[in-house]
C-alpha cells in the first residue's frame, strides 16, 4: 500500500513519512515544487536508511498513492483539492488539518466553518472519496522525534468503516499512537478544536509535544468491535 503525503515537505507531513516509511510502509512525499518534494524524500532517506520513499508534485503523488494525505494548511486546503479531485477518486483520503485562526492573522483560537469541521468540509468537495479525519491531535514535533514513541491516542473519524477502519491500522504502526474509533465524520470537529487546547498547553507549560490519552474505554484493542 502506497501513501501520500501532500504537502510532505512541511512539519506535519514530513512527521508523518519519517513514522510511516519506520514502519516499513511505502510513502510518496508530494508538493507543489518537484524540487522541494525530492528534497524532503532526501531527508528522510538519509535519516532513515533503506527506506521506500519518493518525491513528486501533488497531483501526481496523489494518482499512484492507496492512501492520500492533506497535510497541507487550511489556507491552502481548497486549491490543493482542486488539484487532485480526479487523481483520488474512490481513495481513502485523510485530513489532519486543523482550522485555526492563526491561518489568517489571528489566534490559536479554533475557527468555525459553515461545514462544522474541516474534514466534512473536505468530504463536501470530495464526493467520490472515502474521506477520514486523523493525526489532528498529535504534534510534528513528536513525530519526528524518532527515538520515542509519540504517547498519543489518534481519534479517528469517518463515515465509511473500512476506510476509518484501515486509518486506525495506519495508526497503530506508529510507536506509542492508540488508535481510537471515533465514529462519524462530524465528530472530527471535538477533534480538531482540541488542538487547539494543545497548543495552548504547549505555551502554558513551555513544551513543543503535548498530546491526549482517553481512559475508561476497556481492554487494550480499541477498534470496533
Ligand atoms: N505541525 C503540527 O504539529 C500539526 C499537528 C496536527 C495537525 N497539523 C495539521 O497538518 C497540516 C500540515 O501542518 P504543517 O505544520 O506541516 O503545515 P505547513 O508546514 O504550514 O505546510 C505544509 C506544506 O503545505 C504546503 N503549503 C503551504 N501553503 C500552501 C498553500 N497556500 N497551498 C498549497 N499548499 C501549501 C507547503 O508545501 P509545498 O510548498 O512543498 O507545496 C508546506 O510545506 C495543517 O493543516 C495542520 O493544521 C499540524
Amino acid at each position: 500500500m502506497k501513501i501520500a503525503l501532500l504537502g510532505g515537505t512541511g512539519d506535519q507531513g514530513l512527521g508523518l513519512a519519517l513514522r510511516f516509511c519506520k514502519a516499513g510502509m511505502d510513502v510518496v512525499i508530494g508538493s507543489r515544487s518537484m524540487e522541494r518534494a525530492l528534497e524532503a524524500s532526501k531527508n528522510v532517506k538519509s535519516r532513515l536508511g533503506g527506506v521506500k520513499i519518493e518525491g513528486m508534485l501533488n497531483e501526481d503523488a496523489a494518482k499512484v498513492a492507496d492512501v492520500v494525505f492533506l497535510t497541507v494548511p487550511l489556507i491552502g486546503l481548497i486549491p490543493t483539492l482542486k488539484a487532485i479531485a480526479n487523481n483520488v477518486r474512490g481513495k481513502v483520503v485523510v485530513s489532519p488539518v486543523v482550522p485555526l485562526e492563526a491561518e489568517i492573522g489571528g489566534t490559536l483560537r479554533p475557527i468555525r466553518l459553515w461545514s462544522g469541521s474541516v474534514a466534512e468540509l473536505v468530504a463536501e468537495r470530495l464526493k467520490d472519496s472515502k474521506v477520514v479525519a486523523a493525526f489532528h491531535n498529535v504534534s510534528a514535533e513528536a513525530l519526528s522525534d524518532l527515538e520515542k514513541p509519540v504517547e498519543c491516542d489518534v481519534v479517528v473519524c469517518s463515515d465509511h468503516d473500512d476506510a476509518r477502519q484501515l486509518v486506525m491500522q495506519l495508526a497503530e504502526k506508529i510507536d506509542g499512537v492508540r488508535p481510537i474509533d471515533g465514529g462519524p465524520l462530524s465528530n472530527s470537529r471535538f477533534v480538531e478544536e482540541l488542538t487547539s487546547l494543545l497548543l495552548f498547553l504547549n505555551k502554558k507549560y513551555s513544551v513543543k509535544s503535548s498530546g491526549v490519552r482517553f481512559t475508561g474505554l476497556g481492554g487494550v484493542t480499541y477498534f470496533s468491535r
